[in-house]
This record gives C-alpha cells, structure tokens and sequence, in this order.
C-alpha cells in the first residue's frame, strides 16, 4: 500500500495528569491506526525547544516549551493509510473551541496550549519527529 504512513502523536502534560492517555489510544485504535511504538517520558526545556524550533519566533513560544517539559508525556508512532492527515482530522483544531465533535481537542482539550495532543503536521514533518523521539 503505497500511502500507508507514520506520524507522531504527542499526548501532552494536560491529558496525562487527567489519566486520559488509555482513552485517548483506543480513539486512535478505533479509528484504524496502529501504535507501532509508545513510550511516557518527561522531557528537559531544552529538548522541547529543539522540538518545537519551527515555533522559536512566536510569541508563544517560550511558554510552549515550559508546559511541554511540564510533566509526563506519551509519544507514539501512529501507522495508517495517510496518517498525517487523518491524525490532524481526528486530532481537530488547534484551538479546541473551534474543533468539531468527535475529535480529541473537542472532546478533552482545554485551551489552546492545554489542547491534550500534538500531531506531525506533515509527512516530511512526520519523519523528523519520529527520529527526534525514537532514534536511539
Ligand atoms: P501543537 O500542535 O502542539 O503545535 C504547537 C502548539 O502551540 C499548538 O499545538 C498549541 O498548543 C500551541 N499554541 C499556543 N498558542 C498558539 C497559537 N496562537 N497558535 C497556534 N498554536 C498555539
């Protein structure tokens, strides 16, 4: 199968505290993807911000990286037939007050830094993220 891809899925600090993590696996596993590797972990600032380069000239920026290192995080390599683009449909908007039902941001994101996953926003994107986390 030619599209069958790999994307990263972070759940973020706010979903972990709120033990969401299993629920929101099984929303990925209802909807056809396959975890091909997981991993919880708490990342330094420093690592966060490596994460998050592509954002170092927002203003958000700086609290961005401080709340991603704020507590444990799951990380995960999500296959499927054009995973990155059904990650981010099943993910929703970025704000959760702007995503639609049925998406994991409406159902458990809290705000648009609180928005309890994160999702590679494109396959050359999907590719350095998944070495960023599991290049050993
Ligand atoms: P994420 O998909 O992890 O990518 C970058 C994150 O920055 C985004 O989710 C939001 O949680 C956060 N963020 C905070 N403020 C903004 C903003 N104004 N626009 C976009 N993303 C924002």
């Amino acid at each position: 199968m030619s599209n069958l891809e790999q994307t990263l899925s972070i759940i973020k600090p706010d979903a972990v505290e709120r033990n969401l993590d299993l629920e929101i696996k099984q929303m990925f596993k209802n909807n056809g993807f396959v975890i091909i590797k997981e991993k919880k972990i708490q990342i330094e600032k420093s690592e966060a911000e490596k994460f998050y380069k592509v954002h170092e000239t927002k203003p958000f920026y700086n609290d961005l990286c401080s709340y991603l290192s704020s507590g444990p995080i799951v990380v995960m390599i999500l296959e499927k037939k054009n995973a990155v683009l059904a990650n981010r449909e099943l993910m929703g908007a970025t704000n959760p007050k702007d995503a639609i039902e049925g998406t994991i941001r409406k159902k458990f994101g809290l705000s648009i830094d609180k928005n309890s996953v994160h999702g590679s926003d494109s396959l050359e994107n999907a590719k350095l993220e998944i070495d960023f986390f599991f290049k050993d």
